[in-house]
């Protein structure tokens, strides 16, 4: 006989499992954050609003609404083939890191 606890504990494992599979498929991963202080902070600081290098060189604050009304389509299209100073990622970064990355900046948007 399972007991009606042992059930539940059960349940319980189930929904947690389910919730952690979701929202790792919305949102950025440690890893996509690993890559942008890595790659992009230097330019675009970590907090995603430009750091004193990348303010010179035109960034645009990543949390501002110019940015965030951008669509993800145009977004990974500046990181894969670059725009002015912004260097092109193409070869250079996976197809899914880009992807990562937009979540990231997404991310960044909320505040979080
Ligand atoms: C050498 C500095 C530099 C680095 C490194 C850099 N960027 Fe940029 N990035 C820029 C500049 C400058 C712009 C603004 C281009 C323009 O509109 O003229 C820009 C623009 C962008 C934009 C378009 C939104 C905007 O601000 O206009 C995105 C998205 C972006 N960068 C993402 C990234 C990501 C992701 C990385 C790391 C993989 C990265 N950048 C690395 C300099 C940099």
């Amino acid at each position: 006989m399972v007991s009606a606890k042992a059930v539940l504990v059960r349940l319980a494992m189930v929904a947690v499992l389910v919730a952690g599979v979701g929202i790792l498929s919305t949102t950025a991963s440690a890893d996509d954050a690993a890559t942008f202080k890595a790659k992009c902070a230097m330019c675009h600081g970590a907090d995603g609003k430009g750091s004193a290098v990348g303010q010179k060189m035109g960034v645009h604050d990543f949390t501002s609404a110019d940015v965030q009304k951008m669509s993800d389509a145009e977004l990974t299209d500046v990181i894969t083939k670059g725009k002015n100073k912004m260097p092109a990622y193409a070869g250079k970064l996976q197809e899914s890191d880009i992807k990562g990355l937009v979540a990231y900046i997404r991310q960044l948007g909320k505040g979080k």
